[in-house]
């Protein structure tokens, strides 16, 4: 099968597409036919080499959506190793069922940076009517996502992009106010009657964290989810108290997903969200599996919107 390795760490030129072995499920497995893979930020660390995923050499990828062979059923996934391939054997506790109706393509562009989305407005913090938040990279893969669920819960979104085409993309997803990175906590201040927002979410990590504690209001939360542009310089636990009380939060998927039922259920909720038209999921690109290099090249450069899908097909 084809399948998109990597045998050292480092930049997007070490992917490479390879003709390996099908994978042979063990006990508690399914071999699931791969219809669509999801790419995703964690993937670029896994690549790197940051305590990420599978150590090299190894097929990269987490994400994706196909069939079962043994059953037929369609199926889902946001931590199976070896996902960037035709063929994954995957652990039945990490598979949800989709429901009939959504894509596989769909499903497999939602699933990981969806129910991260889900669980960063409802337990991260839990966002309330009237509330303002900020969301960093409103237009990339959880930020669209987020934008729309923080709405949906009734926040008012204040969103960060670095591009004219990127803030028609966030407001389009129901941002209030659209700002650039330059000076961002300032402008949150002013947007916010001098108040400060009540949860920052951050993706983005070392050019962003520390600026983005200034635009909290007192007790806020400091939600970093992520670190696109690399792991932010320590924060000495004493700065938090003068700052106004705040809180941060390191959290991620795995925590929130930890248990089958804890899966499903996220899982469930976001799909129904999907299916009832209330979260709108775009894909911003599509690219063959054998040029997963190109996606993350795509990715590490800004130059993506949305979710980034690879075609086994
Ligand atoms: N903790 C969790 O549970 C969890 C789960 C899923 C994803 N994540 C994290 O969520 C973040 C977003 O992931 P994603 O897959 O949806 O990616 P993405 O947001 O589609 O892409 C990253 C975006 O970050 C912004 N960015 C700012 N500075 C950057 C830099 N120096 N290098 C690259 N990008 C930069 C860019 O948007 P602009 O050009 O608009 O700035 C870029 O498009 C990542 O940090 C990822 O690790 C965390």
């Amino acid at each position: 099968m084809l399948a998109v390795v990597f045998e050292r760490k480092g930049g997007p030129e070490v992917l490479e597409p390879k003709e390996v072995p099908e994978p042979s499920p063990v006990e508690g497995q399914e071999l699931v036919r791969v219809e669509a893979v999801g790419v995703n930020y964690r993937d670029v660390y896994e690549r790197e080499g940051r305590s990420y995923g599978s150590a090299p050499p190894a097929i990269i990828g987490a994400e994706g959506a196909g069939v079962i062979e043994r059953t037929g059923e369609r199926v889902a996934w946001s931590h199976v190793p070896a996902s960037y391939a035709q063929w994954v054997a995957a652990d039945r506790d990490a598979l949800v069922r989709v429901p009939d109706g959504l894509s596989s393509e769909l499903a497999a562009a939602a699933l990981l940076q969806g129910m991260t989305a889900h669980y960063l407005v409802t337990d991260s913090y839990p966002i309330e009517h009237g509330d303002w938040v900020l969301v960093h990279a409103a237009a990339g893969g959880v930020g669209l996502l987020l934008t729309q669920l923080a709405k949906l819960r009734g926040g008012r979104v204040i969103a960060t992009t670095s591009t004219e085409e990127k803030s028609v993309l966030a407001r389009g997803a129901g941002a209030d106010e659209v700002i650039g990175y330059d000076g961002f906590a300032a402008r949150v201040r002013e947007l916010t009657g001098g108040e400060g927002v009540a949860a920052v979410y951050d993706g983005i990590g070392k050019t962003t964290f520390l600026e983005g504690l200034r635009a909290l209001r007192p007790t806020g939360r400091m939600i970093l989810y992520g670190a696109a542009s690399g792991q932010p310089d320590p924060l000495p636990f004493a700065s938090l108290a003068p700052a106004g009380s705040l809180y941060v939060q390191r959290p991620t998927l795995q925590t929130y997903t930890r248990t089958p039922e804890l899966l499903r259920t996220r899982a469930s909720a976001l799909f129904a969200l999907i299916q009832d038209g209330k979260l709108d999921v775009r894909i911003g690109a599509r690219y063959p599996l054998a040029e997963a290099r190109a996606a993350h090249e795509d990715l590490e450069a800004r130059r993506t919107t949305g979710k980034l899908l690879l075609l086994p097909a």
